[in-house]
């Protein structure tokens, strides 16, 4: 089947199975490798991106489900030249060690700040409670993520 997708502000035909896992279109077929495959199950968020606005796991959403709600990927953030204060925030406080968990932390936080500009502490921790960081870089991220909340655009 053809689907059309709008990904990062641009409209793409995609020829794929109904079933295919949204990660995989973005990955494979647009060549986004800003998502991860993590456990492809719902259960880490490295392959978060946003549908609609709304924090979403790629691996885990049919193309068929899709739809035509616009979706933003890490690289519909920002740019090497001009990053997002999130991307900035998080390469100046160095909250990455392997930085696979670093998409799904970055776009959870996205969603975050979208709705709540001004987080505490907590809030941001709830609001990555269920990005899996196997690192431990806890700490870093969510100074990463206060630093950004202090920028005036995003
Ligand atoms: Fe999608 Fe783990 S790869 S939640």
């Amino acid at each position: 089947m053809i689907y059309r997708v709008t990904v990062n502000g641009l409209s793409h035909e995609v020829a794929a199975a109904p079933e295919t896992p949204l990660l995989y279109v973005l990955r494979n077929d647009l060549g986004l490798n800003g998502p991860k495959f993590g456990c492809g199950l719902g259960q880490c968020g490295a392959c978060a991106a946003l549908i609609g606005g709304k924090l979403a796991r790629t691996c885990s959403i049919a193309l068929r489900h899709v739809g035509g709600d616009p979706i933003v990927t890490l690289e519909g953030l920002g740019t090497m030249q001009k990053p997002h204060p999130l991307q900035k925030a998080f390469i100046e406080t160095q909250a990455a060690q392997c930085g696979y968990c670093s998409n799904g932390m970055i776009m959870a936080a996205k969603a975050l700040l979208d709705r709540n500009p001004n987080p505490s502490d907590d809030e941001i921790k709830d609001a990555l409670a269920d990005q899996l960081c196997r690192c431990g870089t806890h700490n870093r991220i969510v100074s990463a993520v206060r630093k950004a909340a202090m920028e005036p655009v995003r």
